[in-house]
Parts: C-alpha cells; structure tokens; sequence
C-alpha cells in the first residue's frame, strides 16, 4: 500500500474521482480539491482550526431560511460574488450597461405596479422618483420592457428582514413604447448587511465596518435582450468605495437631482438613468443569476420567518455618529 504524503494525497483524489461522468462536474471538483488542499498546505491547518470552519459552515447553513440567504452573504462578503458577477459580465455580446449583485434579497413575485405608482406602500421615508430609458446596445427604444426594482425602507432595511409576510418597496414596471420607465419611491439608506448571524461575526473580527452604500436594485429583461442584474448607487454615499460586498461601481453611481424639469413628475428629488441591454446569446440563456430569491433555496413558509437581528449597538451607534444614519427616518412624504 501507498503511503500518502502532504504532497501525493492530492493526486490520488483527483484519480479516484475521474470516474465522474459530467465534464464540467469533473473540472470543477478537481479543481477546487487542488486550491482547497494547497490552502490547508499553505496555512499548516491545524485539526482545531479545521473542526472550527466545519462548525462555522455548519452555522451557515442553520442560519439559512426561506427569508434568509446566509451562504450568499458568505460569498457576497468575500468578494467571490462580485467575481463570478464581473466575469459572467464580460461575456455579453454587446456593450451594455454592467451588471451588478443581485444579493440575497430580491423576491420572486413581486406586485406589478403603472408607471410612476409609489412603491413604498408602508415604509415612510422621502420621496424620490427614477426615471429614463431602457435601450438595445444601439440606443433603440425597448417597448414594454420589463424593470423590477427593489430597495431598503428608509430604515435601512429590506421588508423580508422585518416581516417576510408582507412585500414593500419593491415592484415590477413595464416600459412605454418609447421605453421609458417612471418608479416612485422612497430614497434608501446605506445598510449594513445582516450582522447577526455567522458571516457577521467573521466581518466583525475582521473589524470591517459592515456596511453597503445606498442602493436601488433593478433586473430589467426583454424578449431576445440578455437580462440585466444591476443597481444604482446613490452619489455622495461614504461607502461607494468601500461596499462591504464590494458591489458598487463607478459607472452605476447616480445623483438625486432637485428640480430636474426633464422629470415626469414634478416637485419632487430624481435619479434619471439609462439602462442598454446587450442581444442575448444562446450561452445567456444557460447564465443564471449571481444570487436568487431566498425561497428558492431554502423550501419552507415565509410567512413565519424570524425577523434579522439589528447591527451590534456600538456599531449602529458610531455609523448614526458618522453618517447621520437615522436621519432618513420618520420623515413624512
Ligand atoms: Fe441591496
């Protein structure tokens, strides 16, 4: 009988599992046993710390619900979302508007609102509106487009963290013949990402500060037009640089105007952006989503999902100190 060696033992599991019939099965397990084993070589991972990321990866997975994505936040916070997300979008057919994450909280089923109906049926907060056009990689108007958006409360939270049974600030829009499309909303807060649950403890003893810049998620699809994930990044926010899911984009960085007389609807702060859709490819039709609607995932009631746990205290305390955080509350629309 061989005896395995640090170095010999990640050969043999490669030849064991060449058996597997699925090519792309195959190539990625080989490969992941080769960076996972060249990890554990590199670190000289102890049985203590091994036990330790089994308990932490348990912990995850505990931590997941139908309302709940605690994996997708693991993989948002080290950067491999927004790597799988930069590299899928390099692969449109066309230049196009870039993508952005879709992150754990989007929902399937969303009402469906006319243009320019208010999406924030609960939340208070101050009125915004978005407005503009969806366009091909030419600039030809796309007619009845379809553009789902979604963002925090005033709060700074999202309506699945508060109550998973109800859904608020989030809403489908259909482009006009001329491809345009007009949301009113609230104007949403820089948030800090669910720190109550094991990935916000590893973002905690890292000492990062947790928090995601202001947002507003769009996903805007056509017949024949590839699907765009991306967002709108509020200008002016402190942490557009250092979006603790690394998300933010320069080139997704909008300004709330006042007074903009190009704005549907008058007397009121707007955003007005353009969105390009690139032609869809067959390989597009095979692409996915760089993250999903918890529920997918995790089968079960939303209904009677826990609410998410508030940031620590001192945490809360000294972002409202340096942000004004709170500020965006209570006020009346
Ligand atoms: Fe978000």
């Amino acid at each position: 009988m061989r005896a395995y060696t640090p170095e010999t033992i990640t050969d043999a599991v490669i030849e064991q599992m060449s058996s597997t019939t699925d090519p792309r099965l195959k190539e990625i397990m080989a490969c992941a046993v080769r960076h996972l084993h060249a990890f554990a070589r590199e670190v000289n991972l102890t049985p203590a710390e091994w036990i330790k990321g089994i308990e932490f990866m348990t912990k995850v997975g505990q931590m997941c619900t139908p309302a709940r994505q605690e994996f997708i936040l693991l993989s948002d916070t080290i950067g491999l979302s927004a790597l799988v997300n930069i590299m899928h979008d390099k692969t449109k057919v066309e230049a196009a508007t870039s993508a952005s994450l879709l992150g754990p909280f989007f929902r399937e089923n969303t009402p469906k609102f006319a243009p320019g109906e208010q999406i924030a049926k609960q939340a208070d907060g101050a009125e915004i509106v978005l407005f503009g056009r969806i366009v091909s990689a030419k600039g030809e108007p796309l007619a009845g487009a379809q553009v789902t958006v979604w963002q925090t409360a005033a709060d700074g939270r999202y309506d699945i963290q508060t109550d998973a049974s109800t859904m608020d600030c989030r809403g489908i829009f259909s482009t006009d013949h001329e491809g345009n499309y007009l949301v009113r909303t609230v104007r949403p807060l820089g948030y800090y990402i669910p720190l109550d649950g094991p990935v916000g403890g590893l973002v905690q003893a890292q000492r990062r500060h947790g928090m995601r810049p202001a947002h507003i998620h769009f996903l805007i699809s056509a017949p024949g037009y590839r699907e765009l994930t991306t967002a709108l990044y509020i200008a002016g926010d402190d942490h557009l640089e250092d979006d603790v899911v690394f998300g933010a984009s320069g080139d997704l960085v909008a300004e709330i105007k006042a007074g903009d007389p190009a704005c549907p609807i008058s007397g009121l702060p707007s955003i007005r952006f353009d969105f390009s859709l690139s032609r869809e490819s067959m390989a597009d039709k095979l692409g996915g989503r760089v993250g999903a609607d918890p529920g997918q995932i995790t089968a079960g009631d939303v209904s009677t999902a826990k609410p998410y746990g508030g940031a620590p205290a001192d945490m809360a305390a000294e972002a409202a100190g340096k942000k004004g955080i709170l500020s965006g509350l209570f006020r009346s629309r």
